[in-house]
């Protein structure tokens, strides 16, 4: 990896929103229908349709206009049962959310719901997920992915992978641990702010066993080796907020509900945090703020507002 001349001041105002679920399967023919999509068609068609909803994310892009961050970062599960239509409807999205380079995207574990051809799928959100040393080429295998934005490392992971019916179960393998753990340990030594992006909660004890991380244990060991700033992560449709030993540190870990949630169950109301990263002297100050949908308004709002401060890495940390 080339050498980073860190910026001054370095930081980051960014927005991480998650699970849009933001495709409809109307018009969807059964023969499109095989193995495990039947069951994730049915889940739309009683429930999920009922709970996703388009004026959720119509609410979302007009807030997302006047907060205006400089990034947006989108972990995972943009579809519903990952059929080649819904990648296309996908990719419209995302062209209004904003520009490639402005916009991070990894997938969910419904973007791979079962065993499909990368090109008739992934492909179209390619310029999303790429890292910036492979924009514009077509370069696999994609993850983890990195793009760097001021000082601050966006680390993207894969933990997409087709599961058994009743199960959302995710995983990462090997090859990405241990490519992960290399860039870590570069971007660490740079001295960027790394932020760790994945769909499932990393931690396997903050998620049902038939939708945990599998490798999640492994991947908690590598990130308190190698460390890292902050962790974001969707998947559970709901807040959550966790942390990772590293040292004498903790990594924070957040995650978030679904960015289209109408919230029929409570708490899980569509949300999406603001980050405001920014270097100070010896630490790296965040500001969160959780802006989340309102059903008088049908307007997004500010929630909460919180503030972090994460040491700068050291050359003694390990
Ligand atoms: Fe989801
Ligand atoms: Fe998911």
């Amino acid at each position: 990896m080339s050498k980073i001349k860190i910026p001054d001041p370095a930081g980051l105002y960014f927005a991480h929103l998650s699970d849009p679920h933001l495709t409809t399967l109307r018009g969807v023919r059964l023969c499109q229908l095989l193995n495990k999509r039947v069951l994730g068609y049915l889940s739309w068609r009683y429930k999920r349709r009922k709970e996703h909803r388009v004026e959720v994310l119509d609410a979302l892009l007009r807030d997302l206009a006047q907060t205006h961050p400089e990034h947006i970062v989108v972990t995972g599960d943009l579809t519903h049962i990952g059929l080649p239509a819904e990648f296309q409807q996908a990719r419209q999205w995302l062209d209004r959310l904003g520009s490639a380079d402005r916009v991070t995207v990894i997938p969910g574990n419904h973007d791979a719901y079962i065993g499909t051809s990368w090109r008739s799928t992934f492909a179209q959100w390619e310029p999303y997920m790429v890292s910036d040393d492979n924009a514009g080429k077509a370069q696999k295998p994609v993850f983890p992915s990195l793009r760097i934005r001021n000082g601050v490392a966006l680390i993207g992971l894969s933990s997409a992978a087709p599961s058994a019916p009743f199960f959302a179960t995710g995983s990462l393998g090997s090859a990405q641990r241990e490519k992960l753990s290399l860039l870590l340990q570069q971007t660490g030594e740079q001295g960027l702010f790394r932020i760790v992006l994945l769909h499932h909660p990393p931690r396997v004890q903050d998620e049902k066993w038939r939708k945990r991380l599998t490798d999640g244990d492994d991947l908690c060991d590598i990130l308190g080796r190698a460390g890292a700033e902050l962790v974001l992560h969707g998947h559970s449709h709901r807040p959550m907020e966790s942390g990772i030993p590293w040292g004498e540190r903790t990594i924070p870990v957040f995650g978030i509900p679904s960015a289209s949630a109408i919230g029929h169950k409570p708490g899980r109301r569509a949300q999406y945090y603001l980050y405001k990263v920014l270097r100070e002297t010896d630490c790296w100050s965040v500001r969160v703020s959780i802006r989340g949908y309102q059903m008088g308004s049908r307007d997004f709002a500010l929630q909460h507002e919180h503030q972090l401060s994460v040491p700068v890495i050291s050359s003694t940390s390990s």
